[in-house]
C-alpha cells in the first residue's frame, strides 16, 4: 500500500489561499486541476488526463503562475516564475528595463539583473556634462516599481540583484539595504569569481575594474570578503553566486555569459532568459513495504518524472511571454525547471537523517534519478518535435537530441508545498507545530506524521506539543521524553550543523542542471568568521550559490526566504 494521496486533504491554509489567489471564478481544487490539464495539453487527448492526475494528486504541481493564470485571456496567460533581464551602461535601455520588470512583475514573474556594466557614481557621463549616478541608483529606480506594480494583483514583484565583486561601488551594494531602509523589494547576491576567492584564500590583492574606462583600483580581497560576512551575520544578506561555477554548466555559452539568477537563486540564465518551474511531492513517491519501512517506488517516479517534463515542456508552447526578446529566448532554448517538494519529509518518512551520510546519499539516488528520466524524456521529446534550436552538442555533450537546454532546478515552493503539505523544496522542517504567516492571516500546522510517530512511540503530550508550538528555535534533539532513535531523524533545521546543511545542497546540487534554492541555517550566536568558512566550503563543494540565516537576525522572520505579500 502507498501512502494515500492528498487531493481531499487539502488544508484550510491551502484552500484559503487558493481561494483568494489561485481559484477562477466558481472554481474548487478539481476545477483548478482540469482547466490547467486541458491549458497546457493543449488539445492533446493522451496527456490530458495525465496531466490531471499529477496536480490533483498532489504528486506534481507546475510554479504559481502556471496554476494561477492558465487559461486566463491569451495575453494574460503567462505562466513563468523566473526571468532574467538585462541592464546596460546607457540610461535609455536602462528605463526600458525598469519598464519591462513592471510588465514581467504584472504577469506574476521574479526577475533577476545584474548591474555590474553600469559604470560606477562619479563617473563622467559624456553626453550630458554630468556624473554617473552608479548602479544602486538604478536599483533604487527598479525598486520602487516593484512597491507600485503587485503581481497579477496578488503579490508584490520579487528581485535578485547582482554586482560583481571587482565593480568599484562593490562596498555601497554590499551596505545598500542597510544605508537604505527602503530597498525592500531586493535580494541581494555579490557574483564571486573563482580568482577573487582564491585571492581570500592566500591573502592576496584583488583588481577592481571599472567596466567603463577599465581602471584598476587594488584591493585586499580579505577585506571585501569580510565585510561581506559580517553584512551577512547580521541580515543574512548579501548572498553569494560562484560565477565561474555557474558559467561552467553554462548550456548556451554562445549566446553569452550568465551574470545573475532570479530572486531565490535556483535560475541562472542570460538576460532575456525565462524559466517555468514544476516540483514532485517526494512524500507521494514513498510506498510502504511489508515490515512497515517506505521504500521510494522508483517505477512511480519514474512515470512522474517522464509526465512532469512533457507538461513543462508543453508549458512553452502555450505560455503568453510578456516581451518579444522573451518569448524568442524561451523558444529558442526551451529551460524548464523540474525541482522536488518534501525531500526532508520523505526522509522522516525513511528514518533517514537530513544531516547523516545514509540520508545524503539516499538524496543524491532520487535526484539522480529525476534528472535521468528528465534527460531520457527530454532526447525522446526532441526526436519528436525537434532538438532546442540554439542546442550545440559540445554544450551537453551527454545528449544527443534534448527538447530543452536544461531539465532540474529547485525552487522554494513557498506555495506550492503549502497546497501539497509537504517540508518545502529540499529544505528541513523548521517545526513539526508551528504558526505559518501567510498574506494577514496567521495559521496553526501540526506535523502529521510527527504527531503519528509520537502516538506510536508513546510520548505524545499536550504538553510536548504545546512546547513544540511556543519554542521557535526548536531542537528537538535537546527535548525531553522523546527516545533517542527518534531524536536522530526527526529534526528541525536547528538541530541540523550549518556544514550540514551545506552539505545538503552541494548533494542535490551535483544532480541539478541549473541550481538549487536553500538557506543555510545559523544559529544566533554563530560567528561571522564560521560564515566566511561556509562560503568557502559552498565554493569548494561545487554550490553554485549561497544564501545563510543567522536565526533572530531580521525582525520579520518568516518560515521561507520568499517575500509573501
Ligand atoms: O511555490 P511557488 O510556485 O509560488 O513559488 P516558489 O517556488 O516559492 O518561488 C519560485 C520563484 O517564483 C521565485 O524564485 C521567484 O522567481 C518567483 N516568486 C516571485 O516572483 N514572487 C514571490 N513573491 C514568490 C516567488
Amino acid at each position: 500500500m502507498g501512502i494515500t494521496t492528498q487531493c481531499k486533504t487539502l488544508s484550510p491554509i491551502a484552500e484559503d489561499i487558493l481561494g483568494k489567489r489561485y481559484y477562477h471564478e466558481g472554481e474548487d481544487w478539481k476545477g483548478l486541476c482540469e482547466r490547467v490539464a486541458s491549458v497546457i495539453s493543449n488539445g492533446d487527448k493522451e496527456l490530458v488526463d495525465d496531466f490531471f492526475d499529477v496536480m490533483y494528486n498532489l504528486d506534481f504541481l507546475p510554479n504559481s503562475p502556471t496554476l494561477a493564470n492558465a487559461g486566463k485571456e491569451s495575453d494574460r496567460q503567462q505562466l513563468s516564475a523566473c526571468f532574467i533581464l538585462p541592464v546596460e551602461d546607457d540610461i535609455v535601455e536602462i528605463m526600458e528595463t525598469v519598464k519591462n520588470t513592471a510588465i514581467v512583475h504584472k504577469s506574476g514573474g521574479g526577475t533577476g539583473f545584474d548591474f555590474s556594466s553600469t559604470r560606477p557614481k562619479g563617473s563622467p557621463v559624456s553626453s550630458t556634462n554630468g556624473v554617473a549616478s552608479g548602479p544602486l541608483s538604478w536599483m533604487k529606480i527598479i525598486n520602487a516599481t516593484t512597491e507600485e506594480v503587485k503581481q497579477g494583483g496578488m503579490r508584490r514583484g520579487a528581485n535578485m540583484g547582482t554586482l560583481r565583486v571587482d565593480h568599484p561601488d562593490i562596498l555601497d551594494f554590499i551596505l545598500c539595504k542597510k544605508n537604505d531602509k527602503t530597498m525592500t523589494n531586493f535580494n541581494l547576491s555579490v557574483g564571486v569569481s573563482d580568482v577573487f576567492m582564491d585571492a581570500v584564500e592566500k591573502g592576496d590583492d584583488f583588481e577592481l575594474v571599472n567596466p567603463h574606462n577599465k581602471e584598476v583600483i587594488l584591493t585586499d580581497a580579505r577585506e571585501i570578503f569580510d565585510i561581506i560576512c559580517k553584512n551577512s551575520w547580521e541580515s543574512g544578506e548579501p548572498g553569494m553566486i560562484f560565477i565561474d561555477v555557474v558559467n561552467s554548466t553554462n548550456p548556451v555559452p554562445h549566446l553569452g555569459a550568465i551574470k545573475s539568477s532570479n530572486p531565490c537563486g535556483e535560475f541562472y540564465f542570460i538576460p532575456f532568459g525565462v524559466c517555468n518551474l514544476g516540483s514532485i511531492n517526494l512524500v507521494n513517491m514513498l510506498k510502504s513495504v511489508e515490515d512497515g519501512r517506505y521504500v521510494i517506488d522508483f517505477d512511480r517516479l519514474k512515470k512522474i518524472t517522464e509526465i512532469a517534463v512533457t507538461f513543462l515542456d508543453k508549458v512553452i508552447d502555450v505560455n503568453h511571454f510578456p516581451l518579444p526578446e522573451i518569448h524568442d529566448m524561451a523558444h529558442n532554448t526551451r529551460p524548464i525547471g523540474l525541482g522536488v517538494m518534501g525531500l526532508a519529509d520523505m526522509l522522516l518518512y525513511m528514518k533517514l537523517p537530513y544531516d547523516s551520510d545514509a540520508g545524503r546519499e539516499m538524496v543524491g539516488k532520487v535526484m539522480k534519478f529525476i534528472d535521468d528520466v528528465g534527460w531520457a524524456t527530454s532526447n525522446m521529446l526532441g526526436r519528436e518535435l525537434g532538438t532546442f534550436p540554439e542546442f550545440q552538442q559540445e554544450n551537453l555533450p551527454s545528449q544527443k537530441t534534448p527538447r530543452n537546454c536544461q531539465i532540474t532546478t529547485i525552487a522554494p515552493t513557498g506555495t506550492l508545498a503549502t497546497f501539497a503539505g509537504v517540508s518545502f523544496g529540499i529544505e528541513p522542517n523548521f517545526n513539526f507545530v508551528y504558526r505559518r504567516k501567510i498574506v494577514d492571516s496567521e495559521f496553526i500546522q501540526v506535523h502529521p506524521l510527527f504527531e503519528k510517530v509520537a502516538k506510536e512511540e508513546g510520548f505524545y503530550s499536550e504538553e510536548l506539543m504545546e512546547t513544540l508550538r511556543t519554542t521557535p528555535s526548536l531542537k528537538v534533539r535537546n527535548l525531553a521524553g522523546v527516545p533517542e532513535h527518534v531524536k536522530e531523524y526527526f529534526i528541525t533545521a536547528f538541530d541540523i550543523s550549518p556544514e550540514d546543511h551545506v552539505k545538503m545542497q552541494a548533494t542535490v546540487q551535483k544532480y541539478v542542471d541549473n541550481a538549487v534554492s536553500k538557506t543555510i541555517n545559523l544559529p544566533y550566536d554563530a560567528t561571522s568568521e564560521q560564515i566566511g568558512e561556509l562560503y568557502m566550503m559552498a565554493w569548494k563543494l561545487g554550490c553554485k550559490g549561497i544564501t545563510v540565516y543567522r536565526d533572530g537576525s531580521r525582525d520579520d522572520q518568516v518560515i521561507v526566504a520568499v517575500k509573501e505579500s
